[in-house]
């Protein structure tokens, strides 16, 4: 039951007993409600590190300038409640402005005691045209950590200079708090979910994800090599000039950490604009990374995709992502914890936190050496009683997701090659190469035929493989998880006329022209 506190008496009195009687640890999502899915994945991540989370919901005054929307700032308290009380919350403090000594706007610092951040950090980006908007921010976190005083504090990287800020303000003024980080939270569109979007009409809303799209234009042109400043944020700016109902304020490409300007990514650079759709300001960013690249092959069944991306990891030394091990290890777990196949709500349980790890193997004919949580399973995730339950995991979405997001977590650092149906479309939409590998029905039917009658099986005919293959293509292309999509910015390879040493050849050609 989530308990709503709107004195810092209150607050502290049920934090104490938390603290102090049952040693629990404490977890903080400080926000201004209107709560939507963004803020949402910061209390899931809070729930699930902490034994007790608490949500402050206070629209700050300080951190709004004079002719701002403070007064037009969606107040839904009622409704918060709700949510939190849904995903388990334990406690909601909403104190007014006079409770917390913040009653009016920017100003108002000028009379209260107030954190004022390193100017070089408040000078970039949004605090450029915010002026006071940080050193707001700053005094009213800083207020909250030492009115809870937790063990852990949520913040989204969609304010990405609110965190840095606040990263650094934990350093300087020693505060024990660690500060945990959350992904951007999009809608299908790309666009940034954020409070303001409320404002949003219709159609701007519908201009508003050509923000994000900007973005990632940029971000192709970093992965294809484009390591200057002013060529990334001018792709960006070209991208939005023809968008009508979008008014850039600014594009910046600065440091992460320290938020000063870079004029070329040497390791990481965040890539950061705020822009006025109609009259609402929405920000947004990404982070460029450098890394190795990343191969991803996609295409039909009996293409060849698997011995190829074998021999192209082998040769290219990349580690070659073999999403079939992994589900597989999956797979053994739940068989060796007992739990039935079918149990998707134990199984999503099981597998939360598992650890694994993919090694390559010492030969390209040896299969992927695979440890689950410290063990080594190469071998025994390759038993006939695992290859015969694997499908039925694989098609359960959660345990999909979970491997999805892992697999992405290991394309953060790149130098991987990965072969499925969607892994150019959907697992990694930024790999540097993308190929489509695929062969004609009538092809690979015939090299089917061959590997059967090679196997001394002459059963079945030519034109039966052909019509197997023919339905199996169009189920995979129709399938509701992980269909079948050649990404448009693929490279199509059709195999009919060549060898596998021929495709194996031309994919390291178009790696090396990356
Ligand atoms: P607010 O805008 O309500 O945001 C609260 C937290 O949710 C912030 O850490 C923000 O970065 C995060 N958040 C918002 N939209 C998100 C999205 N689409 N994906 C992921 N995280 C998202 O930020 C503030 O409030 C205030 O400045 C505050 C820190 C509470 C101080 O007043």
């Amino acid at each position: 039951m989530v308990l709503l506190c709107k004195t810092i008496n209150e607050l502290r009195s049920q934090i104490a007993i938390h603290r102090y009687q049952h040693q629990h640890q404490i977890g903080l999502v400080p926000t201004m409600g209107a709560l939507h899915q963004g803020h949402l994945s910061l209390i899931e991540q809070a729930i699930a590190d902490n034994d007790i989370v608490v949500v402050s919901v206070f629209v700050n005054p300080l951190q709004f300038a004079p002719q701002e929307d403070l007064a037009n700032y969606p107040r839904q308290l009622e409704q918060d409640l709700q949510i939190c009380q849904e995903l388990g919350v334990d406690l909601i403090f909403a104190p007014s402005p006079q409770e917390m000594n913040s009653g009016g706007d920017t100003e108002a610092l000028n009379s209260t005691t107030a954190v004022i951040p390193p100017q070089n950090m408040t000078q970039a980006l949004c605090g450029k045209y915010r002026p006071g908007h940080f050193t707001g921010v700053a005094t009213i976190v800083t207020k909250l950590f030492n009115i809870i005083q937790p063990d852990k504090a949520y913040f989204g990287q969609k304010d990405a200079q609110q965190l840095a800020i606040i990263r650094r303000l934990i350093q300087d003024l020693h505060i024990p708090v660690e500060i945990i980080g959350c992904p951007i939270v999009r809608e299908a569109s790309g666009l940034a979910l954020s409070s303001r979007n409320q404002y949003l009409k219709p159609i701007e809303r519908e201009e508003a994800a050509r923000i994000y799209s900007s973005l990632q234009k940029a971000k192709a042109a970093f992965y294809r090599g484009e390591l200057k400043a002013i060529a990334l944020i001018n792709l960006v700016k070209q991208e939005l000039s023809s968008v009508e109902r979008v008014k850039i304020q600014y594009v910046d490409l600065i440091d992460p950490v320290n938020l000063q300007s870079l004029n070329q990514i040497e390791q990481q650079g965040l890539l950061a604009i705020a822009a006025y759709v109609g009259s609402t300001r929405l920000i947004d960013n990404i982070v460029l990374q450098k890394r190795q690249p990343i191969i991803a092959i996609d295409g039909p069944a009996g293409a060849g995709k698997s011995t190829v991306t074998r021999h192209v990891a082998h040769q290219l030394g990349l580690l070659y992502l073999d999403t079939g091990a992994m589900y597989r290890a999956v797979t053994w777990l739940v068989m060796q914890s007992k739990i039935a196949i079918n149990d998707e709500p134990a199984i999503a349980l099981l597998i939360q936190d598992i650890s694994l790890k993919l090694t390559s193997p010492n030969a390209v004919n040896l299969p992927t050496v695979v440890h689950i949580d410290g063990q080594e399973v190469t071998n025994a995730i390759r038993t006939p009683e695992v290859t015969a339950n694997v499908s039925a995991i694989a098609a359960q979405s959660k345990v999909r997701t979970k491997l999805v997001e892992m697999q992405q977590q290991w394309g953060k650092a790149g130098g991987l090659i990965a072969e499925g149906r969607d892994i150019g479309t959907s697992v990694f939409p930024d790999a540097e190469l993308k190929i489509f590998l695929t062969a004609t029905v009538a092809e690979r039917a015939k090299r089917r035929w061959q590997d059967l009658q090679n196997q001394g099986r002459d059963d079945i005919s030519i034109e039966q493989l052909a019509l197997n293959i023919q339905q199996r293509d169009e189920q995979d292309s129709n399938r509701a998880i992980a269909p079948l999509k050649k990404a448009d910015d693929a490279v199509e390879l059709i195999t009919d006329n060549l060898t596998i040493e021929e495709v194996i050849e031309k994919i390291i050609e178009l790696y090396n022209q990356i």
